[in-house]
């Protein structure tokens, strides 16, 4: 089986769900996200954007918005001190595919400095909330974006290496 560093950050990518409370170098952060600026997009047009929620205030006003959507009393980001959030500009028809692929990358790349991190749900209704619009506005964003996803990064506390066997029949080949 052909096997390197790429493939086996792809492979190994776990979600984690407990992180330490220390806060991410910049560097670390900056590296992250940058990665996710190289996904592709649809014919180029890099409908997303990436807001890295690094205040400590500010990530626990999203964990109760996105508490309050998911129904529950918990941290939907486990802890983790630092929250990329992708949205994508609605008015390209690819958004939702380039949003999604921007996430990846995010997952990926964290994964591959050893940083936890977890794809995070919910933001497309933090978003069209007054509190995610202001959120917008207080940052000059214009435009009319959705929630992607938020991946939560941090060092992880553990990070359980169980993973689900591949369903059966997830691919085929026509040769
Ligand atoms: C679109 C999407 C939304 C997700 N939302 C959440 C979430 O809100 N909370 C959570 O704990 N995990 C969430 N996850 C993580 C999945 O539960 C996780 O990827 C899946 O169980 C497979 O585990 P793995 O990531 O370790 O391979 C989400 C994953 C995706 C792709």
């Amino acid at each position: 089986m052909i096997m390197n560093e790429t493939l086996k950050t792809l492979e190994t990518r776990r979600s984690c769900r407990n992180f330490k409370p220390d806060m991410v170098e910049d560097e670390k952060i900056q590296a992250v996200m940058r990665a996710g600026t190289y996904a592709a997009t649809g014919m180029g047009k890099q409908s997303p954007i990436i807001i890295a929620v690094m205040n400590k205030k500010i990530r626990d006003t999203f964990s109760n918005e996105n508490a309050h959507f998911a129904g529950v009393n918990s941290d939907p980001f486990y802890g983790a001190p630092v929250i990329l959030i992708v949205l994508a500009d609605k008015s390209i028809p690819t958004y939702l595919y380039d949003g999604s692929l921007v996430m990846g990358n995010l997952m990926n790349s964290a994964t591959s400095l050893g940083l936890g991190n977890i794809w995070i749900h919910r933001a497309k209704e933090e978003f069209e909330s007054d509190f995610g619009k202001k959120i917008l506005s207080d940052l000059d964003i214009a435009g009319d974006y959705e929630g992607i996803g938020h991946c939560a990064i941090g060092y992880p506390t553990s990070v359980s290496d169980i993973v689900a066997d591949r369903k059966e029949n997830y691919i085929y080949y026509v040769k």
